[in-house]
Order: structure tokens, then sequence, then C-alpha cells
């Protein structure tokens, strides 16, 4: 072989690889969505080659070393380079990262006012002119949104964004971003489906798993900025000296990445620990009360709270889950939420820490409509809780459904801070067995108009405080990762942390585009592929429905399980709280009546939304058998029955499932083959167990129907 044919041949294999890409390699999921693999189109290749072929971050901080570690190994997947840093931008094609205070560099270009504007978390992103040379500069504020900057200009090309007009200025709509874990100390997560707790307690403080860094990695990619580390069934242990260590290798491990941590705590906790193992009640302490009033537990949740924050300075504050499902609160004592909000909130206040007291609340004895319950409760309460005090309540009035209507807590309570508790973990959706992305179900809850203050009062506008002026504003989403190597089970369940964290950043980000950065991002760039699979993600929460829980249909899932289908009263374990309370299906008909000739759970909404969820005649029927009993030959827009349309949601729910599954199929040798039977597999699953749903529940109410 002569050089000019070897080099051919060079050229070729080069070729092959560069346009196979990641396809050549087994993909296990491991890496999500921070891959960076290589770009196959040569023409961006050479113009991204151009253009960041060197990069001056200057000063030093954990942090920065992050960066610059995040810039080196991004671009090395993606374009191939090996970056060099410079200490001055001195020639074209250099990445300028810095703040007013870590770069003259900076200084010089004149942006104090924008960057003021953007506050302390928002990134600038520019093709600009530094000492007279093409540079792309990553400006901000601080040293953490640089590395929020860094991770969006990767983002931008791996995403096949136009490279050397970079105009961009990003500022977070929320303050706080938060992942909510419900890991147990004993390593068992409640509601996971992804394997075992990612915190090692028997190991920390001496043994940190390179995981947690992965881990803060992939939140500070996104702009998460906080975590609850442990479950809202909290164990009071967690605040036991031995953990506080354990807690703080935990908190140096995220700081550099932008991560706080948080804790959920029990309210109990000054109690005498409990004489029954697995007691919600009890505590730590040696306390005969947990009675916010009593300054002796006052002084105790002073004295821990200066204890924490001894060994974890920034320290982010509490998450408190009380007088709901048999957890211990300030109600036990004849006190109300805000007694107990405010007593921890006022030892949290010094240290700048905060609240966030859960408003999921409920009591199967005394409530005729459950739905009702934390509205009625924590109204009352608008104006009393402390400044430092969060109410996070969940989407929906009753606990994260497949479908439900938003919650009537938004908009009503204008004097309190709202942070919105969304369900990243697949509850009541397939856990990780189901393909489901729930970016399309968390923007219908973000735009839904509340009409708290008129038109255009969208749940968006009162989570990022501008409805009402809130002085803080938060979102949490409860996780969905675990031990598994791929983090979340399905490698689908993947895009639904991505996606929680890209709409916690920016709430106006629509579903598809934020599906279609994550499969550039992780399964091909190839315009078909994207296409075809951001069609199958966007149709699959409402084939979920369907095959579930259509027209307004919940809480009929196996009891505890919360997987498969239980419409019926059969092996129910509690006979007051089961499936046939929600749906109330006789021969008569079907559906929860909380209209005004019901339980009137409608008159929680403001107008004109009350009124039209009132009346059957105008109430969308997604949410048609939520708010109303019906009979079975009701005639629906359709023009079919009742019944009808009902076996027909069920039936689309199969269909979109197997067209799911032939999708997928002619995606085979287009993306990776690991990926590609796992999923494969998993659609098989779902296809069988939507079926399941399908026919018992079709059965059971056709026992009445027919
Ligand atoms: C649901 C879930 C529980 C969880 C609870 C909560 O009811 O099934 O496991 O503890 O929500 O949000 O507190």
């Amino acid at each position: 072989m002569n050089s000019r044919h070897a080099f051919q041949v060079l050229c070729v294999v080069a070729v092959f690889f560069a346009l196979t890409g990641s396809a050549a390699r087994a993909n296990d999921g491991y890496g999500l969505w921070l891959n960076y693999d290589r770009l196959a189109d040569p023409a961006r290749l050479q113009t991204g080659r151009e253009i960041f072929s060197a990069a001056v971050v200057p000063s030093d901080s954990a942090t920065l070393r992050v960066v610059r570690e995040e810039i080196k190994r991004g671009l090395d997947g993606l374009l191939g380079i090996d970056l060099s840093f410079a200490e001055t931008v001195a020639h074209n094609g250099v990445i300028l990262v810095g703040t007013l205070r870590t770069s003259a560099a900076i200084r010089s270009l004149g942006w104090d006012t924008e960057l003021k504007e953007l506050g302390r978390e928002g990134f600038l992103i520019r093709s600009s002119q530094v000492n007279g040379h093409r540079a792309t500069v990553i400006a901000a504020n601080e040293e953490v949104s640089l590395l929020y900057g860094t991770f969006h200009l990767l983002r931008l090309i791996q995403t096949k964004r136009t490279l050397d007009k970079i105009d961009i200025a990003s500022r977070p709509h929320v303050q706080y971003r938060l992942l909510n874990h419900w890991d147990n100390m004993d390593g068992s997560i409640e509601r996971g489906y992804a394997g075992r707790s990612l915190w090692q307690w028997d190991e920390l403080p001496a043994k940190i798993d390179p995981r947690y860094q992965h881990y803060a990695r992939a939140n500070a990619s996104l702009g998460l900025n906080g975590t609850v580390v442990n479950n809202v069934n909290a164990n009071p242990i967690i605040l036991q000296p031995e953990y506080l260590e354990k807690l703080r290798a935990l908190a140096d491990t995220f700081r550099p990445y932008g991560i706080k941590l948080f804790l959920s705590i029990r309210f109990s906790s000054p109690l005498r620990p409990a004489r029954q193992a697995g007691s919600r009640r009890g505590g730590i302490g040696d306390l005969e009360t947990a009675d916010p009033l009593d300054p002796e537990v006052r002084q105790w949740w002073k004295d821990k709270v200066k204890e924490i924050y001894a060994v974890i300075p920034d320290f982010g504050g509490f998450l408190v889950k009380a007088n709901s499902e048999g957890m211990p609160g300030p109600q036990d004592y004849g006190r109300h939420h805000a007694d107990g909000a405010n007593m921890l909130a006022s030892a949290l206040k010094p240290y700048g820490g905060i609240v966030m007291w859960r408003a999921f609340v409920y009591d199967a004895k005394t409530d005729s409509d459950r739905a009702k319950r934390a509205y009625k409760e924590f109204v009352p309460l608008d104006g009393v809780f402390a400044s430092n005090v969060f109410v996070q309540a969940k989407n929906g009035p009753i606990d994260f459904q497949p479908r439900e209507p938003v919650h009537p807590l938004f908009g009503a309570m204008p004097k309190t801070p709202l942070m919105l508790e969304l369900q990243i973990t697949q509850e009541y959706l397939g856990h990780s067995k189901h393909l489901v992305y729930l970016a399309p179900m968390w923007k219908e809850y973000l735009d839904f108009d509340t009409h708290a203050k008129g038109s255009g009062s969208s749940v968006a506008t009162v989570i990022d405080g501008s409805l009402h002026d809130y002085a803080m504003t938060g979102i949490a989403g409860v996780a969905n990762t675990g031990s598994d190597r791929n983090w979340c089970g399905h490698f689908f369940a993947q895009a639904n942390w991505y996606a929680f964290g890209r709409l916690a950043w920016d709430h106006q980000l629509s579903a598809e585009t934020i599906a279609d950065e994550w499969i550039c991002m992780t399964l091909s760039r190839d315009e078909q592929v994207v296409r075809t699979v951001n069609a199958m993600m966007m149709g699959s929460w409402e084939a979920c429905i369907n095959y579930m829980t259509p027209l307004g249909l919940h809480h009929i899932m196996q009891a505890g399980f919360h997987y498969g289908p239980q419409p019926s009263y059969a092996n129910a374990p509690r006979q007051d709280w089961t499936s046939v309370y929600y749906h109330r299906a006789d021969k008569h008909g079907v559906g929860f009546d909380r209209s005004s000739t019901g339980s009137n759970a409608t008159s929680q909404y403001f107008s004109p939304v009350r009124e039209r969820f009132d009346n059957v005649a105008t109430c969308p029927e997604k949410y048609l058998l939520w708010f109303h009993h019906l009979p079975w030959d009701h005639k629906m827009a359709s023009g079919r029955t009742l019944w009808q349309e009902i076996q027909r949601h069920y039936d689309a729910g199969i269909e979109t499932v197997k067209q799911m599954q032939t999708t997928w199929e002619t995606l085979k040798g287009r993306i990776d083959p690991e990926i590609f039977s796992h999923v494969q597999g998993k659609l098989e699953t779902q296809l069988q167990d939507a079926t399941i749903w399908h026919d018992t529940c079709l059965a059971y109410f056709g026992s009445f129907a027919n």
C-alpha cells in the first residue's frame, strides 16, 4: 500500500469512527446526558475546534477547578480537543470564563449592569472580542454560575447550535431548585425503583463513594442547587452527631457543585426514642414533649441547629412532613402548622436556613373528601408563617396521580411562598418499568391558569413569585435516582430527572425542546432519530393515563405497592380507604362528585375555574370523573356514551404502547445496542402490564356498565 493509499484508508476509518461515534461503544447509561460523544459532522467539528482552541479561567477554587475539568472533558469528548489553559486571551478562539472579581478581562468588557440584572446565579455567554481577539465569554457574578454557564455552553455544542454568534443571558426563574430523596437510613428508598439509596451511611464519612460527586455534577449540569437527602417519613437519628459527621462529608462533596444539603426532620425529634421499633413517633432527645410553644423544645431545636451549622456552615434547612400519614406534628399538642414551622424557622433564621413545611395532609377518618383537606388547614394560616418558611404542596390535591387537576392551594396563599413538589420517581406511573416522559405533565400544571388574580395567573407565576411578589421561590422534585448502574432503572427515566432540572431553571422551556436536548445528549443527534424518539416521549404520558386512569379516574391502583390495577375492594388492607372510595362505581354510574352537589371541592378554585369544573357541560373531559359522578350512558362530546368513551381510552392506551414498540424497532442499528435492547425489554413489560390494567379495569367497570 503506498502512502497516499494508506492515508485514504486512515481517513475512511477516521470518518467511520467520527460518524458512528458512540454507537461503537456500549452505553450502560451511567454517563447520563454528560457523555460528550464526539460530533459527527466534520464541518461542525472544524468550526468547534477553531472557536474553542484554548481556555482562560483565572483564579482558583474548588468550583473553578470543576469548571476547568468540565470544559476540558467536554471539548475533548465532543470535539477531540486536548484543551490548553492560558493566562490571558492572546489569540483567536479562546473561551474566557470569569466573574468580575476573578477576571480583569471580564471587568474590561463593561458588562457590569447586565451582570447585576442576572443576579447571583445567572450567566452570560457571548461570542465577543477580548484584547482584540475573537473569544467566547462565560461571565457571571458567582463562581457556581460560571459552572452553570459552562454546562450550558457544552449543551449548545451537543445540541448542534450555532457556536460563533452566541448571545445568551440566562437566569433561573426559581431560587430553590431541589431534589427530595425519600431515602431511608437502612438504604431502602420509599417509592424508589432504581436500586438502593446512593448514600452509603455505613461507609461515611471515611469512604466517599465517587458516585456522590457524579451525582452532584449531574445536578449542577441542570442548575439544581440543593438536595434533601433523606425521606420525609424521617428517622430522627439523622440528627445524631454521628450522622452529622457523615452529612458533613456529603455536603463537602456537593459544595463545589453548588448543591446545598437539606434534611427532612421528624417533628418529635426532641422526645425520647420510641419504644416500638419502626414507630413514626419518638425522637432522639430526652424531653417529654415536642410542643412547639414549649421553651425547652424551642431551645432543643436551637441547640440542634447550632450543632448542624458548626458542621455544615452552608446547611440549607429542614423539610417537614407533620401531622400527615401518622407523622407527629404540632397538632398533637393543639397547635397549628404555623406554630410548628415558625419554631423551626426561628432556630434556622440566624444562619439563613429555611423551612419547607409540607401541605400533604389528609385524614381518612374525618375527611369525607380527602382532596379538600390541605386547603382547609393551610389557607386560614396565610400570613401567619415566618418569612423563611415555604409551604410545599404537591401538584395536585390527592397524591401524584397519573393526572390530577391542579392543587387549589396555588394562588390561594398570596402571603406565603408556595413551593411546588413534583414527583420524578414514577410511584403511580409504572415505576421504572414504563416509559413515561413527565415533562408534558409538569407543563400542564405550570401553565394552568388559576385565575387567582384574573387571567394570566398560571401556577408558574405563583411558583416563580411574580404573581404574589413572594420573597422566596422554590420547586422540588422527588428523586428517581438509586444505586442502579444507570441511576434511574429505566433509561428513559433519566429524561425525567433531566426535564425536572431544566424546568426548575426555566419553566418556559417546552417539553418538546427539553426532550430534543436530552435525546441529542444521550441517544443520537441524527434528526430523524431525534424526531422519532421525541414523538414517542411526547405521547407516552397520555398513553399511561389512558391505560391506567382515563377521564379523571384516580387512585385505583394496587394498595401499598401502587403498580398494577386494583379497582375493587378485594384484598384491600383498609376497607375505609380503597379504590371504591375514589371511583364510586355502581350500576348507576361512576365518578366522585366533587361539584357543588357533592363534596364541593370545586368551591376551592377561583372563578371562573370553579364554575368550569363544577358544571358537567364545561368540565374538561380529562377531569370529568374527578369532579362528577355520571351515569354510564352520559353523552360525551364525541357522541359516545361515557362507558364507550372509557373503553376507547383504555384501548387507545394499549395502542400507543404498541406503536411505541413498533417505533422503537425502527431505531435498531441507529442507536447504542445496549440501550436499544434495554428499552426493548422494558417496552415489552410495559405492554404486558398495560394490558393487565386495560383488562382488569374494563372487566371491573364493565360489570356495572354492561
Ligand atoms: C404518598 C406515598 C408515600 C409518601 C407520601 C408523602 O402517599 O405513597 O410513600 O410518604 O406520599 O408524600 O409523604
